[in-house]
């Protein structure tokens, strides 16, 4: 046997206790699948004293965790703090100074950080692993680093939000209103502290800057996600969707277009019976599109102790392997500078808004939509009553550009009673 692979980690929460489990657990398989013992020797948290429900005896205790970071008998530096700043920052940074490689889970800090800690790391010879930071269990930073490398990439898609899909699954499901189930997922304690990263897409659109690096070689480039959540979907939406043979997910693309790299995550209809419209409860998926490969669709556990702390140990087995990857699967300094693009690949939307009931007044909205360029595909009138008509349209492919332009004619009709709702659908 050869030296140890000796792990300092950082965060004895949920993931880091899964880790601490794994370690302790299967220290034999992990040294037959890596050829060494792989130990650990010293953790940090907050609280000393907090049952962790796994023994820690044996570990040395730092309760500064960049103490933790620079220690001399730690090889693998494992943050599982979270944050994109704070000690999270300052631990990763000091143990990549001081020649540690580093694991983490922590997808908030590398789409704020991830060039510079990129940078730093290779500058040190040091790598950066983050299989955890994006879709929990499923081994997606890997699929997108090492097995579709000899690809092209044209589409990255993926539901990256257990918690999200958990709403909008039970919604349907339940006929709940929006607020009812959120209220459901804060007592089942799916939502993170900040309930915004959830249901506001910025989790999930830091996931999906994380994965749009690897795919296009770009630097990661959180700012420019077009972000929208999902707390304004309401239940009659997601019904009326469901009667037309979609769901309404919170989706994340990436895609590379003549004008630059596309982001955006966002509420988008997909037909009911792809896999992303299957997918129920707090599963993720993420969809992979190569140009040799053609698509590629990985399903699982986005979060959890155990999914999780598999895909954590996964990145400690590359390391204690002795396989060396960049962050982002090239030299950082060669990531180019991504030129952003706002949504110009064009796509069908659906369209729900309550119109006066008067003559005339579907035509206006017709010819607004004749006139921004924009083509009926269906249309109709539901749940109709002495002075409103309900109206649902699905557009023939057209650009946001010329939705936008539409959305706001709209308002000149004078036909529409409060404001439309648009959502994309995309095709999967
Ligand atoms: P958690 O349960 O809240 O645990 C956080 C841990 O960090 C706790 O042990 C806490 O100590 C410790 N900690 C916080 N601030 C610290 C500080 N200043 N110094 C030392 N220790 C500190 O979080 P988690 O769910 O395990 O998540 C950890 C990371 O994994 C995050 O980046 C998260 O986004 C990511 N992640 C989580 C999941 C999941 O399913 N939970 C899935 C994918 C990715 P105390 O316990 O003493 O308070
Ligand atoms: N809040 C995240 C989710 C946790 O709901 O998917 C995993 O990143």
């Amino acid at each position: 046997m050869t030296q140890p692979l000796r792990l300092g980690i950082a965060g004895l929460g949920t993931v880091g206790a899964g880790v601490v489990k794994i370690v302790r657990q299967k220290a034999d398989l992990l040294a037959a699948r890596t050829g060494r013992p792989v130990k650990i020797t010293a953790v940090s948290a907050r609280s000393r004293d907090k049952d962790r429900g796994v023994p820690l005896t044996g570990y040395d205790w730092e309760d500064d965790p960049v103490k933790l970071a620079i220690r001399d008998d730690v090889d693998v530096f494992i943050e599982l703090m979270g944050g994109s700043d704070g000690p999270a920052k300052a631990a990763t940074e000091a143990a990549l100074a001081a020649g540690k490689d580093v694991v983490t889970a922590n997808k908030a800090m590398l789409a704020l950080h991830g060039q510079s800690m990129a940078e730093l790391a290779e500058d040190a010879g040091r790598v950066i692993r983050f299989e955890a930071a994006v879709a929990g269990g499923i081994p997606v930073v890997k699929a997108l680093t090492e097995g579709l490398a000899g690809n092209t990439i044209t589409r990255v898609m993926g539901v990256m939000n257990g918690t999200c899909n958990y709403i909008l699954t039970r919604m349907e499901s339940s006929g709940f209103p929006y607020d009812q189930v959120f209220e459901e997922a804060n007592q089942l304690g799916y939502l993170e502290a900040d309930p915004n990263l959830d249901v506001g897409g910025i989790d999930a659109g830091h996931k999906l800057s994380l994965l749009a690096s690897i795919a296009y070689g770009t630097q990661v480039d959180f700012e420019n996600v077009e972000l929208e959540g999902i707390q304004r979907l309401s239940i009659e939406d997601i019904r009326t969707a469901a009667d037309m043979g979609y769901r309404i997910k919170l989706l994340g693309v990436a895609q590379m277009t003549g004008r630059g790299l596309e982001q955006r995550m966002s509420p988008c209809l997909v037909p009911a019976d792809s896999p992303l419209g299957q997918l129920q409860g707090g599963t993720n998926m993420v969809v992979l599109e190569g140009d040799e490969v053609g698509q590629i669709v990985l399903r699982g556990a986005g979060a959890g102790a155990g999914p999780t702390a598999s895909a954590v140990m996964s990145d400690v087995i590359e390391i204690a392997r002795g396989t060396r990857l960049t962050t982002f699967g090239q030299p950082a300094r060669g990531l180019k500078q991504a030129q952003p693009a706002r949504t110009v690949t064009p796509a069908p939307y659906y369209l729900r808004m309550l119109l006066s009931d008067k003559p005339g007044a579907m035509g206006k909205i017709a010819s607004v939509l004749g006139e921004a360029g924009i083509s009926i595909d269906r249309m109709r009138q539901t749940r109709h009553d002495s002075t409103s008509a309900p109206v649902v349209i699905v557009t023939h492919k057209t650009s946001r550009d010329s939705l936008d332009t539409a959305l706001e004619a709209f308002s000149n009709t004078g036909v529409l009673l409060g404001a439309p709702v648009a959502i994309r659908i995309e095709e999967v």
